[in-house]
């Protein structure tokens, strides 16, 4: 079936609750796509900073049609082999030694259980009135009605009252404000180090190690939300690890599976025996065959050359977006191939429409990024040619195009 045909289908059988780009993709090869129509893409994009290596990664479906053969699913009240691994190698990994791993199936999944992770640990050490989690203005945390409230925009707090009581909002990068915010009502502080919905906002270091005394100091938890730049997305495995913190509860999702759904709680020594029997499950969480996908993901990006060349390519593409001098670029920012291009407020739809157009698929962040979150195995062959449609788009040396 063409566009014109998906499209009127969709229109009749499938709420509308996306504004689609006017693309249907059909396959996809490396960092490349190409939709109904025969017409290919880079992919700035990685399904959201989800296709980690890519697409047709030849060891992941191997790995992952392996075990579909042997055993797809089995309820938690089961232990795996690959869930047992990935959990293994996610606590070694990240140097949170002694600690455990829950999984779940999504960014906003891995929130909520971090969330009722902090209040029940609050709970066990204090018993009742000690809830609130001080989340940062202009966060994302996820879709649910928790996780709504959780994010610190109030356009996500509209028509689906009552939220989840028990959270406020701090001003990123003002010690101050956390600190004002934190009462002794407070259990826990929740923030991305990165703002990726937000606008691809890196949030200052001091801050953030300033925060973490903070939490230390109160016996607030600290949760680190690597949903976005987890993975290996800003070169190193967890953002966390080039903050020199140390979270109590790490969040993650999208490129763990590569492409398969999938969250993960990590909570630290601490806290990881918080959650017991009855307080928390899921049917989906851990399934043998997504575990297949993130353990080879993990064997891949869990490593020192591939996560350099993560921050090389990145640097790279930062490097010559501003070697451009286009008058429409206004600053680049992020870590890794986590890459936001500030472009004039309200005006970065636009650039993105005319990027599909020109056969390159990029995101929006906030009021003025272009988002770009290709996969982590991109080739400079093929940042060379998304380089080249931006350089038409954006303009060069002075002249908007
Ligand atoms: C930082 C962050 N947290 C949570 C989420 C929610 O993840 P999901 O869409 O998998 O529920 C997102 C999604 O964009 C995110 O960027």
């Amino acid at each position: 079936m063409k566009y014109k045909e998906l499209k009127q289908e969709e229109e009749r059988y499938v709420m509308a609750t996306y504004g689609r780009f006017p693309i249907a993709l059909d396959h996809g090869e490396g960092a490349r796509l190409w939709d109904v129509e025969g017409k290919s893409y880079i992919d700035m994009t990685s399904g959201i900073g989800v296709n980690s290596l890519g697409y047709g990664n030849k060891e992941l479906i191997a790995a992952v049609k392996d075990q579909m053969e042997k055993l797809m699913h089995v309820s938690n009240l089961y232990t795996t082999a690959p869930m047992v691994q990935v959990a293994k190698s996610l606590v070694l990994f990240s140097g949170l030694q002694g600690g455990k791993v829950f999984f779940a199936n999504s960014g906003a999944e891995a929130n909520e259980g971090a969330i009722k992770l902090a209040r029940k640990y609050s709970y066990d050490k204090y018993g009742e009135g000690r809830s609130k989690i001080i989340t940062l203005k202009n966060s994302f945390h996820g879709r649910t009605v928790t996780t709504l409230k959780a994010t610190g925009q109030d356009k996500f707090h509209q028509y689906f009252f009552p939220f989840t009581e028990g959270f406020d909002y701090a001003e990123a990068g003002n010690l101050e404000d956390v600190k004002a915010k934190a009462d002794d009502t407070a259990c826990a502080v929740m923030m991305e180090l990165i703002q990726g919905e937000g606008g691809v906002l890196p949030l200052d270091k001091e801050f953030v190690k300033a925060v973490e005394a903070f939490c230390r100091e109160k016996d607030l938890l600290l949760i680190i939300d690597e949903v976005q730049t987890g993975i290996g997305r800003t070169g190193s495995l967890f953002c966390f690890q080039q903050y020199g913190i140390r979270p109590d509860v790490v969040t993650m999702a999208k490129g763990l599976g590569g492409g398969l759904p999938i969250g993960a709680v990590l909570a630290a020594s601490n806290c990881c025996d918080v959650l017991t029997p009855g307080t928390h499950a899921t049917t989906f969480g851990g399934s043998p065959t997504v575990c297949a996908a993130a353990g080879v993901v993990l064997s891949k990006v869990n490593n020192p050359v591939f996560l350099e060349k993560v921050k090389s390519k990145g640097e790279y593409i930062r490097q010559k977006l501003l070697a451009m001098n286009s008058p429409a670029i206004l600053g680049v920012r992020g870590m890794g191939l986590m890459v936001g291009v500030i472009v004039e407020d309200g005006k970065h739809s636009e650039y993105v429409s005319r990027l599909n157009e020109k056969g390159v698929l990029a995101l929006t962040a906030g009021k003025n990024a272009v988002r770009l979150l290709p996969p982590l195995t991109i080739t400079i062959e093929e940042i060379d040619e998304a380089l080249a449609v931006m350089r038409e788009v954006f303009g060069e040396g002075g002249k908007a195009v």
